[in-house]
């Protein structure tokens, strides 16, 4: 799969000490070249990517005079899982995270979560909480992905539904009461202690699940 990734990928791929997070790396940045390059028609090592302010990769340019509207992608891994998220034309974020059974997320939530998460989290039953902790971080983390913010966007300017129970969604921006209704969000089931969510900047989408084999 290596073979697959430009020189500056495989320079990156290098970097890593350990192995586990270098595969996990290289398989999804290969399997995204082989999706991307399948759906616009060209060899997965002739792909280009650029980066935004944040890190956010994107196509730096499709084919020329391509019939293909313009593909909008994010990447997510953690654990034995790597999620890939596609869309045509809207801004698209996605999140996996592997539970981690040391982790204080009541005191995560106080820190960096909105207020009323918080408080709603902990109003959930305690068998629940930790469904509802990483059901909320994976929700938060695919909005700002999709925004291609990364961390430079405060966690707690906006809130998303925390019921482990109830349907995704996000709830309220600071300053934007419009931009809930603007966005589809659903959280994914990908296996037992994992928590997964993808946000599309379209008010009502399809969205489809499918197991891509890694060889
Ligand atoms: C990029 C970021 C948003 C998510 O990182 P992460 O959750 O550690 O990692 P993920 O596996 O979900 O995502 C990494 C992928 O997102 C993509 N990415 C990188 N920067 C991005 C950005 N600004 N916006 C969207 N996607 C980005 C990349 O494809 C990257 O994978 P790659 O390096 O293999 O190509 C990062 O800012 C971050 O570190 N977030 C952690 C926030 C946190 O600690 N939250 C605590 C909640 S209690």
């Amino acid at each position: 799969m290596i073979k697959l990734l430009s020189d500056e990928e495989r320079a990156r791929a290098n970097r890593f000490r350990f192995d586990d997070p270098r595969r996990q790396f290289v398989i999804c940045r290969a399997t995204l070249r082989q999706i991307l390059g399948a759906i616009h028609g060209v060899a997965p090592q002739d792909l280009s990517f650029q980066y935004g302010s944040r890190g956010k990769p994107e196509l730096l340019s499709q084919k020329p005079n391509s019939i293909v509207p313009k593909i909008e992608f994010n990447v997510s891994h953690s654990g034995t899982i790597g999620l890939l998220a596609i869309s045509v034309g809207a801004a698209i974020g996605i999140d996996v995270e592997e539970y981690d059974p040391a982790v204080k997320f009541l005191q995560l939530a106080e820190r960096f979560f909105a207020p009323l998460e918080a408080t709603e989290l902990k109003s959930l039953p305690p068998e629940k909480q930790i469904d509802g902790f990483y059901r909320c971080w994976t929700c938060k983390e695919a909005y700002i992905k999709a925004l291609g913010d990364g961390l430079s966007h405060s966690l707690a300017s906006f809130r998303v539904a925390i019921d482990p129970d109830q349907p995704a969604s996000l709830r309220h921006v600071d300053g934007q009461p419009d931009e809930p209704i603007k966005w589809t969000t659903q959280s994914l089931n990908v296996g037992e202690n994992h928590a997964a969510a993808v946000m599309v900047h379209r008010q009502e989408c399809q969205i489809a699940q499918w197991d891509w084999p890694v060889a």
